[in-house]
């Protein structure tokens, strides 16, 4: 008889992610009149800038033209886009870039890099994704605390292949500094460990402690592969577009040549017009007008933080970030606190226990919403606060 791959029992997130659209859609159908605020998505609000849409506009007339047609062959991505990356780091070469269609595919499909015998880390909480690619894979893992008692900077105590680090963190909202990855680099140094930096988030840094990339930490090129994303940059949530760095220098043996071939053999090459689109991004006047749409998500992060604050709310989170990690009052559980919300404000959030066991006091709001959804929320909080 046809057997399932039993690793994909495993998974949890989308039960996790069903059952919040399973409560939300109880709670329309029983209130179909109440206005539902949502504050927990991670989809971005703004759409794609005009330069960007142009360049894609150009993109597709090209390939409806057989002499600027471009088909298969471009399987590691495009050069025009690579040397923009490269200008970028200001290092690498184009052999150890990789363009994608996406974080989540690329910081998922790397496992197939290592052996199934490795042992992985991860932070309690984290990205879920990680965690079900890891059970899909086989691959063992265990998890470190992240916590209020370490201010969310879990180190480990032990011997790990592989660890995966968010940083600016979905979904702890905080971007960790130069100090506290120098400590992790020098630990994988240490230990023949790889470090997949998940830095999808890395057009919300603003403060100057807080390396743009991890390459920036010595060492790092022999530990480190890193993944960035256009998504959240560039509202290209929809268009997917994404690339990783794999350095030459890593402690891995001929890696890019092992990798070539993996990559070769599943992905045919991201979408040509995503590529355009991306390439558009790197204008001056499109770097003026994302840092813009950047700044507004942020300023809505800083409301939140100040608003809730003022409300008791321990918030963490929201600096570097568009993401707040939010304690839930009274001691109440995840699903207790996001049913309250739901219920008694009509506010969607995430609840905490998604993203790991440490969450289950907390829950995650997104300041990639609407300006004027945010503003209504914590009006909404601030009379139910005052209420009760
Ligand atoms: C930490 C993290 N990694 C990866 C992704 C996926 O990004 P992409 O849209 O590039 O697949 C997300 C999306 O929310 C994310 O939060």
């Amino acid at each position: 008889m046809i057997k399932i791959n039993k690793n994909l029992l495993n998974v949890q997130q989308v039960d996790n992610f069903e059952e919040v659209s399973k409560r939300v859609n109880e709670y329309k159908i029983n209130n179909p009149n109440n206005k539902l605020l949502n504050l927990g998505v991670g989809d971005v609000s703004k759409p794609i800038i005009k330069e960007v849409i142009d360049e894609m506009n150009k993109a597709i007339n090209e390939l409806g033209n057989i002499d600027t047609f471009k088909g298969y062959g471009y399987f590691y991505g495009h050069s025009f886009l690579k040397k923009k990356i490269i200008d970028e780091y200001k290092c690498f070469t184009e052999e150890e870039i990789y363009i994608s269609d996406g974080a989540k595919t690329d910081t998922t499909n790397i496992l197939e890099l290592f052996d199934k015998d490795s042992l992985a880390c991860l932070f309690n909480p984290s990205y879920p994704v990680y965690r079900d690619a890891l059970d899909i894979m086989g691959i063992k893992y265990e998890y470190i605390d992240a916590n209020e008692f370490n201010d969310f900077r879990p180190l480990p105590n032990k011997k790990y292949d592989i660890v995966y680090i968010c940083s600016p963190s979905n979904p702890l909202g905080i971007a960790y500094d130069k100090d506290y990855l120098t400590k992790w680099v020098k630990y994988a140094l240490k230990n023949n460990c790889i470090i997949l930096y998940d830095n999808v988030y890395d057009s919300f840094i603003r403060s100057s402690n807080v390396p743009k990339t991890i390459y920036e930490i010595e060492g790092s090129k022999k530990i480190a592969i890193e993944f960035r994303s256009y998504s959240k940059k560039a509202s290209f949530t929809g268009v997917r577009c994404s690339y990783y760095i794999i350095p030459n220098e890593l402690i891995i043996k001929d890696v890019n040549k092992y990798w070539k071939k993996r990559v070769m053999t599943k992905f045919n090459g991201s979408d040509y017009i995503a590529q355009r689109g991306a390439l558009a991004t790197y204008s001056d006047k499109s770097i003026i007008k994302i840092n813009k749409n950047i700044d507004d998500y942020l300023t809505n992060a800083r409301y939140i933080k100040e608003e809730l604050e003022k409300l008791n709310y321990k918030v963490y989170g929201g600096f570097d970030s568009p993401y707040l990690w939010i304690k839930n009052k009274n001691n109440m559980s995840s699903w207790n606190f996001f049913d309250l919300f739901l219920n008694e404000l009509n506010i969607i959030v995430i609840p905490g226990i998604v993203f790991g066991t440490n969450g289950d006091n907390y829950f995650r709001v997104s300041a990639l919403a609407n300006k004027s959804v945010i503003y209504e929320a914590i009006e909404r909080i601030k009379s139910y606060e005052k209420e009760n």
